[in-house]
């Protein structure tokens, strides 16, 4: 799929702010897949299409969550969590892109998971750093993404867990598998 044809698909389920925010993340995945060697126009595309279901009604993915067969306990968490599983199965079935790595990249751009694609790791981290967002910690964030992807992952994994703790939320169990994976990566995997 054209990245042109993956806008033209995106932008009528989006806000005008969240549109602008996807072709952030497209463009920050571009630069990211380039710096480490990764699929640039995938990287693009999964930026394009990674919150196709962000402004579902919850109704509809809840009722999604089971008739895709998606794991059931995803319902018991934020529902923010939602439109990632759900936008990863919708990019085939309503735009016609059959494309597992892209395909994971967007169901997994929210908790992470353990053994994420380099794909996977650059739309999670693109979808962190994106120019667009301000918050604690993310200059941090943006530094080490330019020379150590997986201890960048690790931070924003690190800094999402804290901010869920912080609010005593719950946190998804491959959000914790995407931590303790990374973990790996730093520190000869001794943390
Ligand atoms: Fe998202
Ligand atoms: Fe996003």
């Amino acid at each position: 799929m054209k990245i042109s044809k993956a806008m033209e698909l995106v932008e009528p389920q989006l806000t005008k702010e969240r549109y602008e925010h996807s072709l952030r993340v497209a463009k920050t995945a571009r630069y990211l897949a380039k710096l480490y060697d990764g699929p640039e126009e995938k990287a693009e595309l999964a930026g394009v299409l990674h919150d196709y279901a962000k402004y579902r009604s919850l109704e509809k993915m809840a009722e999604e969550i089971k008739t895709f067969n998606l794991p059931a306990d995803l319902l018991d968490f934020h529902s923010e969590l939602w439109h990632a599983p759900i936008g990863a199965i919708l990019v085939e079935e309503e735009c016609g892109l059959k494309d597992e790595d892209i395909q994971y990249a967007i169901r997994y751009h929210t908790t992470g998971r353990a053994n994420m694609s380099k794909l996977e790791k650059i739309i999670f981290l693109a979808d962190y750093i994106e120019p667009g967002r301000n918050f604690p910690g993310i200059e941090e964030v943006r530094e080490v993404a330019e020379t150590n992807l997986e201890y960048a992952c690790w931070l924003a994994v690190r800094n999402t867990i804290n901010y869920l703790i912080s609010k005593r939320a719950k946190v998804y169990p491959d959000t914790f598998h995407a931590y303790n994976d990374l973990s790996k990566h730093i520190n000869g995997g001794n943390e």
